[in-house]
């Protein structure tokens, strides 16, 4: 496996590489990325990993400097899983001058996690986009877990004609259902106990919307009510179409159900489709 830091040396290496893809990640890998990875190595000749905390898609009180930054040990587990090349730009590298142009997600960029961290999409399109510039990917993968960051990727390909396919991977639970998150380790051990109740007030959520109602928001009402009395600070749990995150009509038929809430200190994401 080679650790690469430039977009020098990785053009070098790529040269002559039939395709590539690309698996954009900030580090501190878990499970799950490990599990993108396992989806991108058969599908193209050379798996690339990037690890890179992008400063743009933190707000200003949030968790950029303490993110952890465990290059070494991210290398050792991509290395035990056959990935290829591992690129560790520094912010040097990846934003030599100040990011003046950027990419805008007019609209989704502003609902659900939008609203609560603004600009955080405007981050991470620009930094997507960059890196697939610099990787220049046949696909790239990415996980469910971060559903809307992947519709604002999905649709940015679309509508800037990127020649890349993304390909999304379910996302990873552990054995009581929490999702794996980097973020879980900022959890106590009481906080950790509690955690799964996020996936199973979701799956109340799936049960009902199944049942055919369309009370949606009796249904979401509930489910907030029933995190707060637990000790959360729901943001959100929400109904959604998948095709572009908004408010579902009578017939959409492709659901998905959003949630996001605060657990003491750490703030948990995560989501389940349904399928009407
Ligand atoms: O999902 C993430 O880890 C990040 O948002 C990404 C896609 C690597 C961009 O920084």
């Amino acid at each position: 496996m080679e650790l690469i830091h430039t977009v020098a040396e990785l053009r070098k290496y790529l040269r002559g590489v039939p395709n590539n893809v690309f698996v954009p990640t900030m580090g501190n890998l878990h499970e799950g990325h490990l599990r993108l990875v396992d989806e991108a190595r058969p599908r193209g000749a050379v798996t690339v990993v990037s690890i890179f905390v992008n400063r743009l898609q933190f707000g200003p009180h949030e968790d950029f400097d303490r993110y952890p930054r465990t290059l070494m040990d991210d290398c050792a587990k991509l290395e035990s899983i056959d990935c290829d090349v591992v690129f560790a730009p520094d912010e040097k590298e990846l934003y030599p001058q100040p990011q003046t142009y950027t990419v805008h997600p007019s609209g989704i960029e502003n609902i659900l996690e939008g609203a609560v961290r603004p600009g955080h999409f405007r981050g991470v399109a620009t930094v997507v986009l960059k890196l697939f510039n610099m990787v220049q990917p046949h696909a790239a993968v990415f996980g469910k877990k971060d559903y809307q960051q992947c519709r604002v990727l999905e649709t940015m390909v679309q509508q800037l004609a990127l020649p890349v396919e993304i390909i999304l991977a379910d996302t990873v639970r552990a054995a009581d259902g929490l999702a794996l998150s980097s973020r879980n380790q900022y959890l106590s051990p009481a906080e950790r106990a509690e955690a799964p109740r996020l996936y199973k007030v979701l799956q109340e959520v799936r049960d009902a919307v199944r049942t055919g109602t369309h009370a949606y928001p009796i249904i979401e009402a509930e489910a907030m009510t029933e995190l707060e009395r637990h000790g959360w600070r729901p943001d959100y749990v929400t109904v959604r179409r998948r095709s572009d995150l908004m408010p579902p009509h009578d017939n959409d038929r492709d659901l998905v159900v959003l949630g996001a809430a605060k657990l003491g200190t750490p703030r948990l994401l995560d989501n389940l489709e349904v399928q009407l």
